[in-house]
């Protein structure tokens, strides 16, 4: 089915000007931008977004990490759009990460690892709410 997930290209992304290589990638993986928007995190809305891994122990640097620049965050339509995105961003930490994939043609360490993705269809749906209203999703 033609589903909806949640994109975020990260401030290590950004500062080296890659928004159109990240957004090429997921284009040429079947994904169609459907909202986009730049902008700079709170820290609120950083520890808000992320507050699943409030007990974590890298919750705070990658509070710091996700405001300490511009992000770009957008949401993305396609077949299996959730599955599709994870396979073309590969592994959260990049070392591990599948050649091809965005993560490791561009991440920099587990942290600064370039995009965030969703990792299912309810988290997707929460995390475009968090970021959209209805009007700015243009399918
Ligand atoms: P993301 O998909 O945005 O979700 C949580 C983020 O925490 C993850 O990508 C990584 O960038 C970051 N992170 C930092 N350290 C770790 C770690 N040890 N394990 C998992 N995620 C980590």
């Amino acid at each position: 089915a033609v589903t909806r997930t949640f994109s975020i290209i990260k401030p290590d992304a950004t500062r080296r000007n890659l928004t159109g290589a990240v957004t090429k990638m997921l284009e040429e993986a079947g994904l169609r931008v459907v909202a986009s928007k730049r902008i700079h995190m709170t820290r609120d809305q950083a520890e808000g977004f992320y507050a699943v891994h409030k007990e974590r122990p890298f919750y705070n640097d990658l509070c710091d990490f996700m405001t300490s620049g511009p992000v770009v965050v957008q949401v993305l339509e396609g077949e299996d759009a959730v599955a599709r995105n994870r396979q073309v961003m590969g592994a959260t930490n990049p070392a591990q990460a599948d050649e091809g994939t965005i993560r490791k043609t561009y991440a920099e360490s587990i942290e600064a690892n370039s995009v965030h993705g969703s990792d299912s269809d309810e988290n997707a749906k929460i995390e475009i709410d968090f970021f959209f209203s209805p009007d700015e999703i243009v399918g």
